[in-house]
């Protein structure tokens, strides 16, 4: 069964056909960057322009590359939720176009169930149940995936994804946009025990994460500095902050993995392709006997491939939508869209 899948959540214009939820058969991604990087982050009405200006073509050749046309698809996937929300309509109404000229049904995708589907396509044998770390730009919670369709959230952000205070801190260090891979590559030679940044724990609630304390505090630190006239060694600030995240996404991992006596982990969103996060998962993994899958890092940010994985599940379960599917700002994991 092949999908053809669209993806227009934040700043890529994405389509792809995929099949079976598993074999990718092309893959479009058409990067706004360049477009948002002089503004130092995604300003919100141009992203939703451009995807207007690139949504037919880049359709067209995730069609052309798979060898195919509209009549050969079985169903037109969509992110319909969470993200900007006038990007996010722009890719419900080229779906909607479709599937009402072509007649094939129209299947709503969660944007953070497709992150986590990267991985059914990274990793041929992965199935659920497994527990999930999804972090992103937008969004960051551990969440068991009980089944393809079925989402019991554990913990979650009270404040800031782990990707804005990524992006925020980088920012802070004259880093240009994307910040948090711009980051990333300045910290590899950083000493990361060198500046001391808070622990966050949410009182009552271990599992769920907050990163506003840290995000504010790398800034103060900069600002601090500034008006003091002071040096600072950015690469150990990047290092020093990137550890502080990565020690909370993994204390809390940990702790949820051992109250679900959950044995398989898997991460998912554009911040796990974050080096440090990888290799720090990779080391828990080993100690507590986990089975770790992480997802290819050209499948980490937002693509259309793996709204085509997820939008094979959601096919199965025959969650088609109607012509009235309306986009969504935001939107709980664990909820089925109103069709
Ligand atoms: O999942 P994603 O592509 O977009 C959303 O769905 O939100 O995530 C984008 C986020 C951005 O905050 C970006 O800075 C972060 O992922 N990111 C990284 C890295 N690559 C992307 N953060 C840290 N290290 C990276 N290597």
């Amino acid at each position: 069964m092949k999908i053809l899948a669209i993806e227009s959540s934040c700043d890529e214009t994405a389509a792809a056909v995929v099949e079976n939820g598993r074999t990718v058969l092309s893959n479009v991604v058409s990067t706004q960057i360049e477009k948002h990087k002089i503004f130092g982050g995604v300003v919100p009405e141009i992203a939703s322009r451009l995807h207007t200006e690139n949504i037919s073509a880049v359709v067209e050749k995730a069609l052309q590359d798979a060898n195919c046309t509209i009549g050969d698809v079985d169903a037109v996937a969509v992110t319909y939720a969470p993200g900007l929300i006038g990007a996010l309509l722009v890719g419900v109404n080229y779906a909607k176009g479709l599937s009402l000229a072509s007649g094939k049904p129209l299947v709503p995708v969660h944007h953070l169930r497709s992150h986590i589907a990267a991985n059914y396509i990274t990793h041929k044998d992965l199935k659920p149940p497994f527990m999930c770390l999804v972090v992103s730009g937008g969004n960051t919670l551990l969440c068991k995936v009980r089944d393809y369709t079925d989402f019991e959230v554990v913990g979650r952000t009270r404040d800031d994804a782990a990707g804005e205070a990524m992006d925020k801190a980088a920012r802070t260090l004259g880093l240009p946009y994307p910040g948090g891979v711009n980051l990333d590559k300045l910290s590899k030679n950083g000493d990361n025990t060198k500046y001391k940044f808070p622990r966050p724990h949410v009182e009552g609630s271990p599992l769920d994460f907050s990163f506003s304390g840290l995000k504010t505090s790398v800034i103060n630190l900069v600002h601090n500095a500034e008006q003091k006239g002071e040096e600072l060694n950015t690469a150990d600030v990047g290092a020093s902050f990137i550890n502080a995240v990565v020690n909370s996404l993994a204390e809390n991992t940990v702790n949820a993995m051992e109250q679900y006596g959950e044995k398989t982990l898997v991460l998912a969103g554009g911040v796990s392709a974050n080096s440090v996060l990888r290799r720090r998962m990779e080391e828990e993994a080993k100690a507590h006997g986990w089975h770790l899958f992480l997802p290819d890092l050209s499948l980490c940010g937002d693509n259309g491939a793996m709204v085509g994985a997820q939008g094979y599940y959601e096919f199965l379960k025959r969650r088609f939508a109607h012509l009235s599917l309306n986009a969504k700002a935001t939107a709980d994991i664990a909820e089925n869209p109103e069709i």
